[in-house]
């Protein structure tokens, strides 16, 4: 039986994903304009608990502030009608040809502090609409010419708008914790900060950055041929995973942004996994939103906007299921500890114990039997063989 969405799953989605009109490179719009409203209702209706968005996809660049107004009070009334939560919001600092160089690390330094005010504007409705999570994605902070972006002053710049935002979000009382999404390239040649660990390693440099982590996204990493699943395992390591975009993506091409799932099943298998389950030999558990960032089909008509909504969080509920009954197998079980995965969980020293007595301890190195741990084999075929059953639900 497909299982059905509760509130209580946590799933949120982007105005933006159910409201791509379909607009591609290459051809025009092939679906009319969802309305903010209309999307609330709808998303409430099939079981999501959250909808998000970019300030210019609620408001259209270039209305006037009654325009504005109105926009927001008939958001915020189909939100209280429907319970519907705003749990995250985010800029678009790429639409608008202002951007074309980038944002925050524009080499224009007029361009930088308007993308600054854009932000802070929106902060403030992120604020009035409750959301916890800000987030970042520097689409076009990037380039396509080397000798044209100082790489060095640009993560300069970079760090003094998430420094100068962070302390806004703190002296407002906002309470936002923001979450930087990294992207390899497209719509920029290179955009910076292109995977997990480069974003992570950015973090450490600022000024508030218990207050950043980051939103990977499926298909992102794996446009960059990286494993998402050990990219979220780091960042929770780091305790750093403040939201996620989960979607799909076959192998290294454009950003596809289709349905979660489709593409590396297997993948997106082991990330709930690891998101509802944790890690095999304990450490954290995901807490945040399970929030989907995909595009509808070009081919399909709302109907099939909604079909594809759905199945996003069908398909998480029915990995979710798997991979409980997974770890409650007990060949599974087993298996994992003939494997040794809960070894790894133990230190490799002995407690106090130093480099001087492992020198000491003949049995690690003079009379290690190399070749008994030369020969052995780990039982990682069959731990894969379970999982693939379980995957396929013919166990
Ligand atoms: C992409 C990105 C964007 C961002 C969104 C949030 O598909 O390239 O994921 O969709 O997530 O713009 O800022
Ligand atoms: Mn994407
Ligand atoms: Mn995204």
């Amino acid at each position: 039986m497909t299982p059905r969405p509760t509130r209580e799953d946590k799933f949120s989605f982007g105005l933006w994903t159910v409201g791509w009109q379909a607009r591609d490179l290459f051809g025009e719009a092939t679906r009319p304009v969802l309305a903010a409203v209309e999307a609330v209702h709808k998303l409430a209706e099939i079981g999501a608990y959250g909808i998000t968005f970019h300030d210019d996809d609620l408001i259209p660049p270039g209305s006037d502030s009654s325009d504005r107004q109105r926009i927001i009070d008939e958001f915020k009334a189909a939100l209280a009608q429907t319970g519907l939560e705003v749990p995250m919001v985010t800029t678009n600092l790429f639409g608008d040809p202002v951007f074309k160089d980038g944002g925050f690390t524009s080499n224009d330094r007029s361009v930088r502090r308007y993308a600054l005010r854009k932000v802070m504007r929106n902060m403030d409705l992120a604020a009035e609409l409750g959301a916890h999570i800000y987030v970042f994605w520097g689409g076009r902070e990037g380039s396509e010419v080397d000798f044209a972006k100082d790489v060095r002053a640009a993560l300069d710049r970079y760090r003094e708008a998430i420094d100068l935002l962070a302390q806004y979000s703190i002296d407002r009382g906002y309470g936002l914790r923001f979450a930087i999404e990294p992207k390899p390239n497209e719509p920029r040649g290179d955009i910076l900060l292109p995977s997990i660990g480069h974003a992570l390693a950015f973090i450490n440099q600022l000024e508030h950055k218990d207050m950043v982590g980051i939103n990977p996204e499926t298909g992102h990493e794996q446009m960059a041929t990286l494993n998402y699943t050990h990219g979220i395992a780091q960042a929770l390591w780091e305790g750093k995973l403040f939201h996620i975009d989960l979607n799909g993506q076959k192998g290294p091409r454009y950003d596809q942004d289709q349905v979660f799932g489709y593409g590396d099943l297997i993948q997106a298998f082991s990330t709930v996994d690891l998101l509802e389950n944790g890690a095999p030999g304990g450490g954290p558990v995901y807490d945040g939103d399970r929030h989907f960032d995909y595009k509808p089909l070009r081919t399909e008509d709302m109907d099939g906007v909604w079909a594809s909504a759905r199945a996003n969080m069908e398909l998480y509920l029915t990995l979710r299921e798997r991979a409980r009954a997974f770890r409650a197998d007990p060949e599974v079980q087993e298996a994992m500890t003939a494997a040794g995965v809960a070894e790894l969980s133990r230190p490799t020293l002995d407690e106090g114990e130093t480099h001087e007595k492992l020198l000491s301890d003949r049995a690690a190195f003079e009379d290690y039997d190399l070749e008994a741990a030369r020969t052995k084999g780990y039982g990682f075929a069959e731990l894969q063989r379970l999982a693939m059953e379980h995957l396929l639900a013919v166990r």
